[in-house]
Order: structure tokens, then sequence, then C-alpha cells
């Protein structure tokens, strides 16, 4: 059964309908496990002009419910008589439940998805898209609702990863190029690979950014602009850049948002910035790792970075401005005026860097 509340012209008041889906006349046409290009997805036709379209994405250790999107068509004189408007329309939903690869997604609680226009209920869902072997898992995942409904104790890891074990390290994100384009060509270069650190409960969580599958939009203004990232699971991710003493410019926001693979959303901001900071007219360069600290839950690692925010010139980077990271020169005189305890701190340090890196590891998001 299928309960959808629909106002059948965009705009006009609600209508409040609830399709009882008998499967028999329901087509599913279009359903596919997905190839090459595309991701596998279910597609349910029913009623005169009405479908139903569920569409998931696969990452490394889990997948994501990624989009429901539903159409109606006003021309059904039946469940339409009084529409103003006749037509096939359109609602769309980015759901991203994001559940580990091989489970169950289970939700016995009522989900509503949609507003304004269409709302769709949906409960007792069972899905698994990305079955292992052609055998259906018997683990489930339940959604927050679902946990929260009974009050069973979390699940704490019964096998703690022993300490001799060391996980590969993290391995460096691949360098995105993104662009934004307003009406007098391109107005704003980055090149990046973006590596995110979740920290939760003492625990590290580290996210790769893969540039392939990351859309990226934005604006530009005289005295601010913008890159927004999205993803399945990146709801958006904001660079805000700003110009000040009217002769440089720095990234002075990030707001992010994301989806985590239990289902909550995770956001935070901070517009009290001052990274990457280079003169108007110039680019700002770091080839080396960078870290961006938005909060103390929250860093961002820059690898291979460029950014032009401003004044970009027939869509190249002008001159880059390295950070002092970059510049050898530099770090040599500090390493040797360090002296020999100087020499044993920077070892113990870097041992404990490497040990946290460590068990980033073991939490996946
Ligand atoms: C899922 O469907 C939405 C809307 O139809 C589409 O924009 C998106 O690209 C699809 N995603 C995949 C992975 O096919
Ligand atoms: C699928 O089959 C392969 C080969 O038999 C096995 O190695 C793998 O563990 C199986 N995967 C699952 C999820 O059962
Ligand atoms: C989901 O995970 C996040 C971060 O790990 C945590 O803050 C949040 O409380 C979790 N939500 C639920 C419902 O478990
Ligand atoms: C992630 O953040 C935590 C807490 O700030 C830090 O200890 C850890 O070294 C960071 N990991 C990476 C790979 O940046
Ligand atoms: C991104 O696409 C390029 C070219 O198609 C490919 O070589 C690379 O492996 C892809 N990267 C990831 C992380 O999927
Ligand atoms: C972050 O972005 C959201 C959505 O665009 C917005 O509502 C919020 O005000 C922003 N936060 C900050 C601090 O700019």
């Amino acid at each position: 059964m299928v309960c959808f509340r629909l106002a059948p012209v965009p705009g006009s008041g609600l209508l409040l309908l609830c399709l009882v889906l008998d499967l028999g006349p329901a087509t599913y046409s279009g359903s596919s496990c997905g190839d090459d290009q595309n991701g596998p997805k279910i597609a349910v036709q029913f009623g005169s002009g009405f479908s139903w379209i569920v569409n998931f994405t696969e990452e490394t250790s889990f997948y994501s419910i990624d989009n429901i999107s539903f159409s109606y068509n006003t021309n059904d004189n039946t469940t339409f008589p009084d529409a103003k408007e006749k037509g096939v329309f359109t609602v769309s939903d980015h759901v991203a439940f994001r559940v580990p690869l091989n489970d169950i997604f289970r939700c016995s609680s009522l989900l509503t998805l949609g507003k304004n226009d269409v709302v769709q209920h949906y409960w007792d869902v069972h899905v698994q898209a990305f079955v292992q072997n052609g055998t259906v898992s018997t683990k489930e995942f339940l959604c927050d609702k679902d946990k929260t409904l009974t009050t069973v104790l979390p699940i704490v890891p019964t096998t703690v990863p022993s300490p001799t074990t060391t996980p590969s390290p993290k391995e460096k994100p691949e360098v995105g190029s993104y662009s934004v384009v307003n009406s007098n060509g391109t107005c704003l270069l980055a090149t990046m690979g973006l590596q995110l650190n979740i920290t939760h409960d003492k625990v590290a969580s580290v996210i790769n950014i893969n540039p392939n599958t990351t859309n990226f939009t934005g604006s530009c203004h005289p005295q601010t602009a913008l890159l927004r990232l999205s993803s399945s699971s990146i709801k958006y991710l904001d660079f805000v850049f700003a110009v000040k003493n009217e002769n440089r410019f720095y990234l002075k926001e990030v707001n992010v948002s994301m989806y985590l693979v239990n289902g909550s959303v995770f956001s935070i901001a901070n517009n009290n910035l001052s990274y990457w900071d280079a003169p108007l007219g110039s680019s700002y360069m770091c080839n080396k790792e960078q870290t961006v600290s938005v909060s103390g839950a929250f860093q961002i690692n820059t690898f291979d970075l460029r950014v032009q925010p401003f004044n970009v010139m027939e869509g190249k980077y002008s001159t880059a401005q390295e950070c002092s990271l970059d510049d050898d020169t530099i770090l040599i005189p500090i390493i040797v005026g360090a002296g020999l305890s100087g020499l044993i701190i920077v070892i113990v340090i870097a041992y404990l860097i490497g040990r946290r890196k460590s068990y980033a590891g073991y939490q996946t998001l």
C-alpha cells in the first residue's frame, strides 16, 4: 500500500489521496540491477500515468537509498477530477539513507518524505540493494526511528581491534577541479584533494572526497565568493571566500551538512576562519597537506590545493602565492635550529599522529 498526499497543481490547495496499491496492475519496467553507467533502481508504474522510482548508489562499505521520485498524472480524471492544470508532475526527494553493504535496511516506523505538494508515507520498509551472491542478508540495519522504538542498548562492538594490527593509513584523496561560472565566464577556480575528518566520541572518521561523484556549484560577488560541493553523502560543503583590506582574499567560512551512515545528519559551520590568504589577482597554492580546522569535531585536510576565488582571467589561474609549508627553504633552518631536543619532540609528535591516524581506519561512516 502506498499513501500519497497530493496537490494536483503545484501551489494549489492540498488534496489527500491514499492509493492502496493492489500490486496486480502495477508494472516494474525500468527496474534494473544497474550497469557500468547507471546504479540499480526500482521503477514501479501503476494507475494511469503514476510512477515511483527509487535509485541506489554504492560506495566502498555502504550503499545509499539515494533518490525517490514520484510522478502523477492529473489527466487521470478519476483521481484528479477537478485539476486545473493537466499533465504529468514529478517530485523528487533526495533521501540518502546510508546502509552498510550487505545489510538489509529495515524501517517499521513511519517515514515521511517530501513536503508541500506531495507527502509520502512509508512504513514496514525492507530493502537491500547490492545483494551479494544472490543471497538476501539476514543482518538488519534499522532506521533511527526503529532504534529508539525498541529501547535496546546501542550495539557495542564486542571485538576490540587489536592494537598490533595497523590498518593501512588512509590513502591520499584524488585531486578534483572545481569551478564556478557566471555571466562573465569562469569566476572561481579550485583544484584540490579533500579529506574530511569527523571526530565523534574521540573516534575520527576520515572520508576522502571522490571528485568523480561530487557535484559543484557556487556564486561570485565582488566581496564574497562561494564554492559548494555536494554528493550522495554530502548535502552541502560550502567554502565561502571574502575580501579583506581591499587587496587580499581568504577562506572565511566553511559550512557543511553530511549524511552519516546511521541516517542522522551532521552539520557544522564556522564563519570566522582565516585560511588560504593571498593577494587579490593571484591564486593561493599549497601542495603539502594542510588542515582547515572548522571545529573540534570537523577538519578538512587539503592536498595539492590551488584556489582563486576572485579576479579569474580567461578561466585560468593567475600567479600563485604559495603557502609557507611548500617553501622548503624556510623549513630547513627551523629544523636545523631546533636542535636535538626539538628533534625528539618532532619524532614523538609524528608517532602520535601516526597512531591516531591508524585508529581512523576502524570507523567507517
Ligand atoms: C537517481 O535519480 C535522480 C533523479 O531521477 C537522478 O538525478 C540521479 O542521478 C540518480 N542517481 C543515480 C546514481 O542513478
Ligand atoms: C560471495 O561469494 C564469495 C565466493 O564464494 C565469497 O568469498 C564471499 O565472501 C561471498 N560474499 C558474501 C557477502 O557472502
Ligand atoms: C549517528 O552518529 C552520529 C555520529 O557518530 C551521532 O552523533 C548520532 O547521535 C548518531 N545518531 C543515532 C540516532 O544513533
Ligand atoms: C582527525 O581529527 C582528529 C581530532 O582532531 C585527529 O586526532 C586526527 O589526527 C585527524 N586525522 C586525520 C587523518 O587528519
Ligand atoms: C575517477 O575517474 C577517473 C577517470 O575515469 C579514474 O581513473 C579514477 O580511478 C576515478 N576515481 C575514483 C576514486 O573513482
Ligand atoms: C550554513 O548553510 C545553511 C544552509 O544554506 C544556512 O541555513 C546557515 O545559516 C549557514 N550557516 C552559516 C553559519 O552560515
